[in-house]
């Protein structure tokens, strides 16, 4: 069971990681061309690809985590799980602005290529508040795989 639910924690967090970095990658480069028409089709990909393997991932990896936590007899108000839970929160608290943010995004490049019009001055606000989101989520789950592998001592209380 130990094996098991490690698995699918360690799987989970890749998917999480990956998706995230690969989203901000071919979002980046899409936006890049400012052809509304490319960069309208790279966001509605992105948010389909955050529906069906972000929005997976962070409801499966607490759960993995807590069952894992329990299997190995963690508990979970040990320093660095509390740590970890609290950085989870803080990335999803950047995550859903992020997950709007794309919607609107791919709706405003849809908009714009239909009218045959360049990208709006909102558009270009958008991708500056979704761009530095991105940054604090990406930090604090690289702090989280870092706590979840050293596991270190960590007395909050
Ligand atoms: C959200 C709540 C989470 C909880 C309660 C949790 C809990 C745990 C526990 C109990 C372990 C096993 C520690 C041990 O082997 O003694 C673990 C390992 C691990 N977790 Fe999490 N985790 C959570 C989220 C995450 C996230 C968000 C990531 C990365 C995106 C992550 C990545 C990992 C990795 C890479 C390991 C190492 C597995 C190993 O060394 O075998 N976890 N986690």
């Amino acid at each position: 069971m130990e094996d098991l639910l490690r698995f699918v924690h360690v799987l989970g967090a890749t998917v999480l990681f990956g998706t995230g970095l690969g989203i901000a990658f071919f979002m980046v480069m899409a936006n890049r061309t400012r052809d509304p028409a490319k960069i309208a089709h790279v966001a509605g990909t992105v948010v389909v690809a955050d529906t069906v393997f972000t929005a997976t991932a962070v409801i499966l990896q607490p759960i993995t985590g807590a069952l894992l936590a329990r299997e190995l007899g963690w508990p979970l108000s040990e320093g660095w799980i509390v740590l970890s839970l609290a950085l989870y929160i803080v990335t999803g608290l950047f995550w859903l602005p992020v997950v709007a943010i794309q919607i609107r995004l791919r709706n405003l490049a849809s908009q714009a290529a239909a009218d045959q019009e360049p990208l709006p001055q909102a558009y270009h606000r958008l991708f500056r508040i979704w761009f530095a989101c991105g940054f604090p989520a990406f930090f604090a789950v690289l702090a989280i795989f870092w706590l979840m592998l050293t596991r270190p001592a960590i007395v909050l209380f």
